[in-house]
């Protein structure tokens, strides 16, 4: 070993030691007749004391030629910093080290940015220099918090029972509902291998295949619209078991909740967790990932709407749509016209609203605004009744198609919640989303299509319903739940269907004929056929999962080496051209790009 401890662990106890440490030179600093070195590595920081009183000290002249980021060995005694430099801040700042040797292990170019500086640099350089970005000690707190998740799922697991099987990466499409990557295959040219959008249909066969308890730490690939929570390649905690109902998985993750709070947080957590339905969630919130930690709930009002003389409104709920609004308690002060009119924009340009409408209440409990002339007194009252809204509130309105209100209203909620700072940003609320629809029309294919996956089972009770017209369909409830967390869909499963029928049944719902469902499933309506146990899964966000756990909101951050927004990687140029020579070994020609 180059060294004999790390830049984080020594403290009083260790003074009077001889020591080597090795790592980064993160400052460099002439005190005429005392020269420092902070020394970092991923544990922490060490002063180096470098005594040159008398200008004699061999080493003065290699101290001053340092540069930030050179890398150094340094021998010497552990010693007391003199009272008035103890560094509080700092885990070993009441010690330092009186160099004896020092040796420069490497130097650096100048670097681009500095890693331990307080300012953090545009995003685009960091990824260019991804090895400088993960030496940036709050990178490293990040990458070792995954670590520590990471440990904590297998070890909970591993005490169930559960038993960790790989699954191929080269496979075949399965579909989650995004894009698929696709691998050219050499020896069956013009045939192509699918990069797992998740190990679905793998971990099901396991179960039939007999190990009743599975769990992954699966790579995943989608080729989808990228999102901050979002990204081409991330990582599941995927999971399933046999010979068990719905309630048994929520059990089980309830259980790792509990487990990952306490040991990676310190914090104990109530359980049960609470649910919520589907219904509930689009009603109350507008969104299948409700955000719990405040309130500003959806209220509908489309019943006044329909009785007023407010065309807009009035149209709205006459068309089979909704008028809904929510109320920004306190808030009628902090937003002035402009800032009104920039929300109205954000609305229109971001979910398509046609626009929102406000109205603030005013000292004598009014309700004014532009809008409020349309309505008379008994309308404003009932109004102001469903908002309970009192003097200083300010209401929003979205009048149209549920789906769209349900956007408008979620954005507004959740963006107006961060501007009125109502959330605490050190809160980890986690529920359970029931009972989701089993399908959803696509009106432009003209079929079904799953809301989760084709091999999600519906609730017993529905299953008759599977036979019955377009509206019953649409009335069938999966047994699919959602954890979330923060509003963020942090992890989504079922239970599966384990009869042949059933499954043949919903692929047709779904627009596959017998013909392409053999060729796309038929290894799992045969291994169906072999005696399929009771069965269901879930798989958790890992990225995300450690984005909402350190506390941050942008899942790049929780990933050594993310893709960026157009899915490239800046440090190495993925994707890139590759030899003429390899696609003439794939006997694959690229097409010009169409002009747009
Ligand atoms: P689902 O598609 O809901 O379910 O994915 C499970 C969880 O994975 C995370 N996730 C993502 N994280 C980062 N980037 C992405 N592009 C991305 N897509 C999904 C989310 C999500 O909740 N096979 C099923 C699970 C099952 O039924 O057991 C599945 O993959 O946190």
């Amino acid at each position: 070993m180059l060294r004999t401890k790390t830049c984080g662990e020594l403290r009083k106890e260790h003074i009077g030691q001889t020591i080597t440490l090795a790592g980064w030179v993160d400052t460099v600093r002439d005190h005429s007749g005392v020269l420092f070195i902070n020394l970092r590595d991923r544990y922490g920081l060490t002063q180096i004391t470098f005594i040159d009183n008398d200008g004699t000290n061999s080493l003065a002249d290699t101290v001053r030629s340092l540069h930030p980021e050179d890398v150094v060995q340094v021998t010497g005694k552990v010693q007391a910093r003199p009272e008035g430099i103890v560094n509080k801040k700092i885990p070993t700042g009441e010690i330092e080290i009186a160099a004896e040797t020092l040796t420069v292990l490497n130097r650096t170019e100048v670097v681009p940015f500095q890693p331990s500086a307080p300012e953090i640099p545009a995003e685009e350089t960091r990824l260019k220099y991804r090895f400088l970005d993960l030496r940036r000690p709050a990178m490293q707190k990040t990458m070792v918090l995954r670590h520590r998740i990471v440990k904590e799922l297998r070890d909970y697991f591993d005490e169930l029972d559960f038993v960790e099987i790989e699954t191929p990466i080269l496979g075949k499409s399965t579909p989650e509902g995004a894009r698929d990557y696709l691998v050219p295959s050499r020896i069956a040219k013009g045939e192509f291998y699918a990069l797992p959008q998740s190990p679905q249909l793998y971990k099901q066969i396991l179960m039939i295949a007999g190990y009743d308890r599975y769990i992954q730490i699966a790579r995943c690939f989608r080729d989808e619209d990228l999102r901050a929570d979002r990204q081409p390649e991330f990582t599941q905690l995927d999971l399933e078991m046999s010979f068990i109902d719905l309630e048994d998985i929520l059990e089980v993750i309830s259980g790792l909740v509990v487990r990952l709070m306490k040991n990676i947080l310190g914090r104990d957590v109530k359980l049960p967790i609470q649910r919520i339905s589907y219904d509930d969630a689009m009603e109350r919130f507008g969104h299948d990932s409700p955000d719990l930690r405040f309130g500003m709930e959806l209220v509908d009002l489309t019943e006044v709407a329909a009785n007023c003389n407010f065309t807009i409104f009035k149209n709205a709920a006459s068309n089979g749509g909704r008028v809904r609004a929510i109320n920004a308690k306190g808030a009628a002060e902090k937003y002035s016209r402009k800032a009104i009119d920039e929300l109205n924009q954000w609305s229109i340009e971001q979910f398509g609203a046609k626009g929102v409408a406000w109205l603030k209440v005013d000292n004598e409990n009014k309700l004014a605004g532009p809008i409020a002339k349309n309505f008379t007194e008994q309308e404003l009252t009932s109004i102001a009744e469903k908002l309970d809204a009192a003097a200083g509130d300010f209401l929003l309105f979205s009048a149209d198609t549920f789906e769209t209100t349900c956007k408008v209203l979620n954005g507004l909620r959740r963006r107006l919640a961060a501007e009125l700072k109502l959330i605490d940003p050190k809160e980890m609320n986690f529920c359970w989303v029931l009972n989701f629809p089993m399908f959803d029309w696509d009106a432009e294919e003209n079929h079904w299509f799953a809301m989760h996956h084709p091999f999600t089972a519906p609730l017993a009770e529905h299953l008759p319903l599977l036979n019955g017209s377009k509206e019953d369909i649409k009335k069938i409830r999966a047994q699919a739940y959602d954890l979330v967390l923060n509003g963020f869909e942090a992890g989504g499963g079922t239970i599966r269907i384990h009869n042949p029928e059933i499954q043949s049944k919903v692929f047709g719902l779904l627009g596959l004929s017998q013909e392409t469902a053999r060729q796309q499933f038929g290894f799992l309506l045969d291994a169906l056929q072999f005696g399929a146990p009771p069965h269901g899964g879930i798989a958790l966000g890992l990225d995300r999962l450690v984005m909402l756990f350190a506390g941050l909101d942008n899942i790049r951050d929780c990933i050594a080496f993310p893709k960026t927004a157009k899915a490239g990687d800046l440090m190495t140029g993925a994707p890139s051209p590759v030899a003429e020579k390899q696609l003439d070994e794939l006997a694959i020609t690229c097409k010009p790009e169409p002009q747009a």
